[in-house]
């Protein structure tokens, strides 16, 4: 059977660092409250405006290209999530195949927002199981800095710059791979989470408030839609793989709010400990999020071969993707 395996696993931080003590001078909040509410204690910042996702994306790929033992010339595909391309065209996936040096990809973005890391999964595995391609680069990247309103405090402490990446190869395989993706979309909610300004709706150059240009978000509805969803999902990932609770080693969230994390455990019946969570440092970082902690639990030797691993992860659209991964 041909499957998509991950061979490869790369994540990547940008240096500037804002913790909740410095959002304690710009807005009206506490470290008790970000803390309390969110679990975020601090969140890394693409500072140098030289730089932008694609420079993140393309760090995070070689990481993942190096764990894999592969050349970027290896790769058939690239695929970027992201909702903040380096520009708005070309897509940001034909700048880290330029960056790599990928010569042989063809390369495009997925908009999903914080779900596009793993519907770039379930793209990449299925053109790989189709036999369509052999080598695919999975990229979550996002500057979310640079679209947001640093003056909201509703929505600025909660998230942080990352990139993270997942190298998947085709393999002849039963038990390994990626044994089962889902994406489910609910365009009625698309208001939950939207950045009004800068598409053709409202082009750039007709807007004067460029608050307009940040993310707006009702906060409390995104939540109890993401708990109920996420549970939803997991359950449909599981009858599918014919896996129970007690066969998941590990999930891999998306790290939104670690209070969503814990109301999912509880949820699942899986304990908060076979979570990988690294929300307290990075914050919200999108579409990076899920690929960045795999990374983390792959390169500490918590993820280990044999192993069940659920990744979940949820976002504006609303939108929402999960996979199994047998490792
Ligand atoms: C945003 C979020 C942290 C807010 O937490 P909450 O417990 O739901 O808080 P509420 O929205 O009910 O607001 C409670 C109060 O805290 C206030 N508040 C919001 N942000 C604050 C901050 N940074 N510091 C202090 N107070 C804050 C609100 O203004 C509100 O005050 P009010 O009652 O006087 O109006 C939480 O709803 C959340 O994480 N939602 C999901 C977000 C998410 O996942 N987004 C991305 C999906 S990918």
């Amino acid at each position: 059977m041909r499957r998509a395996i991950i061979v490869g696993t790369g994540s990547h931080l940008p240096e500037g660092v804002l913790t909740n003590a410095d959002f304690e001078q710009m807005v009206d909040t506490s470290d008790k409250w970000i803390v309390e509410r969110t679990g975020v204690r601090e969140r890394h910042i693409l500072t140098d405006e030289k730089l932008a996702t694609s420079d993140m994306a393309t760090a995070a790929s070689a990481h993942a290209l190096e764990m894999a033992n592969m050349q970027p010339t290896d790769l058939d595909c690239i695929i970027l999530a992201t909702v903040t391309a380096d520009m708005t065209c070309p897509s940001g996936a034909v700048r880290v195949q330029q960056k790599l040096g990928a010569n042989n990809a063809f390369a495009f973005d997925v908009s999903a927002a914080c779900a596009g890391s793993l519907l770039g999964l379930d793209i990449g595995a299925t053109l790989i199981e189709s036999g369509r391609i052999r080598n695919a680069l999975v990229i979550g990247a996002e500057s979310i800095s640079r679209i947001v309103n640093y003056q909201d405090r509703n929505t600025c402490v909660l998230f942080g710059d990352a990139a993270g990446a997942m190298v998947l190869r085709a393999a002849d395989e039963t038990t390994r791979g990626v044994l089962a993706v889902v994406t489910h979309t609910d365009g009625r909610q698309w208001e939950l989470i939207h950045v009004p300004a800068g598409g053709s709706a409202l082009p750039g150059k007709k807007v004067t408030d460029p608050t307009l240009f940040t993310v707006h978000m009702s906060g409390r509805e995104v939540f109890k839609f993401a708990v109920r969803a996420l549970a939803d999902l997991s359950h449909e990932l599981m009858r599918r793989c014919q896996l129970v609770n007690t066969d998941i080693h590990w999930v891999v969230p998306h790290q939104a709010n670690r209070r969503i994390l814990e109301a999912l455990s509880q949820k699942l019946a899986i304990p908060l400990e076979r979570f990988i969570i690294n929300i307290e440092h990075t914050g919200n970082t999108s579409s990076a999020s899920v690929p960045m902690a795999l990374d983390q639990g792959v390169r500490d030797g918590r993820i280990r071969q044999g192993e069940a691993v659920l990744m979940l992860a949820i976002g504006s659209g609303m939108a929402w993707s999960g996979a199994i991964v047998r490792w």
